[in-house]
């Protein structure tokens, strides 16, 4: 059990403890010698390391992803904590309990499984249907999914958040057929329910959370995609055009080229699941910033990457 957590460090604060070193980035000072500047994870998040001497050497020891001893004190950059590391040293796997590391929802996943169930139960179209339970009534997908989270960093980025996330999305999808009517409510709570179970392989959940060799190579789109054309195949008579609208919704989910997708969405339902998801990723975004800056007299947070501003922190 780890005695220092990311979440309490404090300024000033000296810490002998278990880190991921999650980044690591050698850097040129102006005499020509170099420093590094690492980020170092647990469970509760991430705090920014330097070091100053003898960087090149002890850079060349360690990989992204590496469990680190890590040796500092917390000290002040720019009104953000940040630790000057006085040494890093490797750390056998088996010294390391994998609780501390891998962050995970809040929520009881089981909880969140049966609402899924739920909203499955719910659809009328037989062949939909079929193709749903043939996902959430197996065990094995539903033990991978339970788990997962639904991203590395920028959302949900905790085990069981790709079930939070789906079920999110599916508690909006179940409002909006007030509001759309003449949407298929059928085909698009199927396409919410399925859009990102490629994550269950494009990330590594089990000692840390990580990118697997097949979700750099392919992505959870892709792989989403042949996940449902191989259920799909088992299902007699699954209507063609049912098939091709579906995929188009999976295929088309991140909405524009430059988010990744392969096609921007083409038909109604298409656009509702882009927005439906952008909507409960990036609100996400905006309640981690709150929940990781309760403790700390900010108004603002650092510049968030993805959103492209500071969130404002304040009641
Ligand atoms: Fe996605
Ligand atoms: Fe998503």
């Amino acid at each position: 059990m780890k005695s220092h957590y990311v979440e309490q460090l404090e300024l000033g604060q000296a810490v002998k403890d278990i880190f991921i070193l999650s980044r690591r980035n050698l850097k040129e000072k102006k005499d020509g010698t170099h420093f590094a500047v690492f980020e170092f994870t647990d469970r509760t998040g991430m705090i920014e390391g330097i070091l100053w001497d003898n960087a090149q050497e002890t850079v060349k020891y360690f990989k992204s992803g590496d469990f680190v001893l890590l040796n500092g004190t917390v000290n002040d950059y720019n009104g953000k904590l940040q630790i000057v590391v006085s040494s890093i040293s490797p750390v056998d796997d088996r010294e390391v309990d994998s609780a501390d590391f891998l962050p995970a929802s809040e929520e009881n996943i089981e909880k969140v499984i049966k609402e899924i169930h739920g909203f499955v139960n719910a659809i009328t179209d037989q062949h939909l249907k079929r193709l749903l339970e043939l996902f959430f009534l197996d065990e094995s997908f539903i033990m991978q999914f339970s788990r997962a989270p639904a991203a590395k960093r920028a959302h949900h980025a905790y085990l069981g958040g790709l079930a939070v996330h789906t079920r999110n999305m599916a508690c909006l999808t179940d409002k909006l057929h007030d509001v759309y009517p003449a949407c298929n409510s059928d085909l698009l709570m199927t396409g919410v329910l399925l859009h990102d179970i490629g994550k269950i392989h494009e990330y590594a959940y089990q000692r840390k959370l990580d990118i697997t060799i097949k979700g750099h190579m392919l992505g959870h789109i892709i792989i989403g995609n042949d996940m449902i054309v191989e259920k799909i195949s088992q299902i007699e008579d699954f209507p063609d055009d049912l098939k091709l609208k579906l995929l188009h919704m999976v295929i088309a989910h991140h909405g524009e080229y430059e988010w990744g997708s392969p096609k921007v969405p083409l038909f109604g339902e298409a656009l509702l699941l882009h927005f439906i998801d952008n909507l409960d990723a990036k609100l996400e975004m905006i309640m981690h910033e709150l929940r990781r800056n309760t403790n700390r007299e900010r108004l603002w947070s650092d510049f968030h990457p993805l959103l492209e501003r500071e969130i404002y922190l304040g009641e």
